[in-house]
């Protein structure tokens, strides 16, 4: 049974591995060689070798774990030791320029979150958390967001950008908490979405639709700075993917308390 302090650094090891990479790779320019997954759900050869790699130094060193990993084997599993990986959450903002995109590589066991990194591959900033032993930057250790009064929050989102089957939905959900937050981004990263909560940024953070892979590390991140993390019933996440709601205590009960209003 390899330890959370252990996970945390093999998780570690190879999301430096693929941000190395990644900042030194060229972006693709040309959209004829960007491969499409749906409609604007771009995927390069750069987010293959990225989980190439990472799958190198995770298999290198845990040959009898298993990865989940959005690009090579999307397939869910449950049993013993999982990776779930994204080699590059934020391709969009890549192809583009755009400095916010990040590695995403969590660990859990029999299903059970242990161990979670999001590193933000332009500003080379690691956030760890590991089940019980906190979320981190580096050596400070991260806190959800104490501002409790809406009109002073910061709610971060992601729009659907591929599938408007839900639109209608979410411009409902965007037009009530847009009318009464502080403010709402969509930085185009989920998992420094959720970072980003967990270092008390943003008050809260929905989507509609994410994958495990985007969320598994952060939710960890989140929860151990003392955030809660669940679908818009208030339900509690498996690795499983869907809607998600994240936030502080205070601030994510306001969130869902919005996100049900815009319903009726
Ligand atoms: C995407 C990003 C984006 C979110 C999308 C994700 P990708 O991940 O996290 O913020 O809105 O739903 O699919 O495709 O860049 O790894
Ligand atoms: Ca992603
Ligand atoms: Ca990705």
């Amino acid at each position: 049974m390899v330890s959370a302090n252990d996970l945390v650094r093999l998780a570690t090891a190879a999301a430096q591995r693929a941000s190395q990479y990644l900042r030194t790779v060229e972006r693709p320019r040309d959209p004829t060689t960007w491969g499409a997954k749906g409609p604007a759900d771009w995927v390069t050869e750069v987010d293959r070798t990225s989980e190439e790699l990472i799958r190198d130094v995770l298999l290198g060193a845990e040959p009898d774990s298993n990865i989940i990993g959005e690009e090579l084997s999307p397939q869910l599993v449950n049993r013993g030791l999982v990776w779930i990986v994204d080699p590059l959450d934020g391709t969009t903002n890549f192809l583009h320029g755009v400095p916010v995109y990040a590695v995403s590589i969590a660990a859990a066991v029999d299903g059970e979150l242990e161990a979670g990194v999001v590193l933000h591959v332009p500003l080379e900033r690691t956030y760890r958390a590991w089940k019980g032993g906190g979320a981190w930057l580096g050596d400070q250790r991260l806190r959800v967001s104490t501002h409790t009064n809406p009109r002073h929050s910061l709610i971060g989102t992601g729009f659907p950008y591929s599938d408007f089957t839900t639109l209608d939905q979410y411009l409902a959900q965007f037009a009530r908490v847009v009318s009464h937050a502080g403010g709402v981004r969509r930085a185009g990263a989920a998992a420094l979405d959720l970072a980003d909560v967990a270092a008390g940024r943003y008050e809260a953070f929905w989507e509609q639709r994410l994958s495990a892979w985007d969320i598994a590390a952060g939710t960890l991140l989140v929860r151990e700075a003392g955030g809660k993390v669940t679908d818009f019933s208030g339900r509690g996440l498996g690795v499983e993917h869907g809607e998600i709601a994240a936030g502080s205590p205070e601030m994510h009960a306001w969130l869902l308390s919005q996100l049900w209003e815009a319903e009726s």
